[in-house]
């Protein structure tokens, strides 16, 4: 696992957790709570300090959260709230066969060198009939060298647009995040994600591409093109 996650826990708790980042308030807690409402025990593979864990287990689910960086996991036993958290790898989870009746990876699949390892542990540990929810960035408009770009046209009219980068070739990223936070990025395209589910049973029932938030728009200069570029993807997957 990236030590990044363990030396800069205390980065990613301020910069995107406590209800500071839109994308979460906004987007990503309402999409999961709305889908794992109802779910009897979730497992949360790569829970950070807890956000996405803290609410589930608020609505009633029993919440185990599986994260590699003590840092983050003595930070989300911290924080409370009912959920039960072990140190573990995603690619060699800490929990029985047929475990789960669902697992969530909230922005952790991009993070992962194995992914094959990694889907095989979701499939071993999710009950059949069970469950999987997948946010991360999406992967075409985070591809290499992606980027919003301003350009103006002959007459002087804003002509904006998302550059996309190499897409197709599966890629290595250090993106220095923040000055001196640099964060290890795997890309993949998104044939390479729903191929290695369907290969271990895992079958895609709804993909969601949901507009950036409102923050999000208005810092960019044509806030009308923005709102049709999506910056995350949620595959909701059932377990033949
Ligand atoms: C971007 S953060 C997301 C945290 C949390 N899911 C959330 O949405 O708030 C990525 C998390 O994945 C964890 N992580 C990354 N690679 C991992 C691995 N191979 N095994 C277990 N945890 C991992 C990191 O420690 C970090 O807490």
């Amino acid at each position: 696992m990236d030590e990044v996650w363990e030396t800069q826990a205390a980065w990613w708790q301020a910069r995107f957790t406590r209800g500071v980042d839109a994308e979460y308030t906004e987007q990503i807690l309402p999409m999961l709570a709305a889908r794992l409402a109802g779910a009897g025990t979730v497992v949360d593979v790569g829970c950070g300090e807890g956000q996405v864990s803290r609410p589930v287990a608020a609505a009633g689910s029993v919440v185990v959260g599986v994260d590699g960086s003590a840092a983050q996991l003595v930070e989300a036993v911290g924080r409370g709230g009912g959920a039960h958290y072990v140190r573990g790898l995603a690619t060699g989870l800490p929990l029985r066969q047929g475990s789960a009746d669902a697992v969530v990876l909230c922005l952790v699949v991009e993070h992962v060198a194995d992914l094959s390892a990694l889907v095989g542990e979701v499939a071993r540990v999710l009950r059949p009939g069970g469950s999987a929810l997948v946010v991360m960035n999406h992967p075409l408009l985070h591809s290499p060298d992606s980027c919003w770009v301003d350009d103006w046209g002959p007459d002087g009219e804003a002509e904006c647009y998302w550059r996309v980068g190499p897409y197709l070739p599966e890629a290595v990223l250090d993106e220095e995040v923040d000055p001196g936070v640099v964060v290890r990025f795997w890309h993949r395209p998104l044939s390479a994600y729903v191929n290695s589910f369907a290969a271990q049973g895992l079958l895609v029932t709804e993909m969601v591409e949901p507009a950036p938030p409102q923050d999000f728009q208005v810092v960019l200069s044509d806030p009308a093109m923005a709102a049709t570029v999506p910056r995350l993807l949620l595959l909701a997957l059932r377990k033949v």
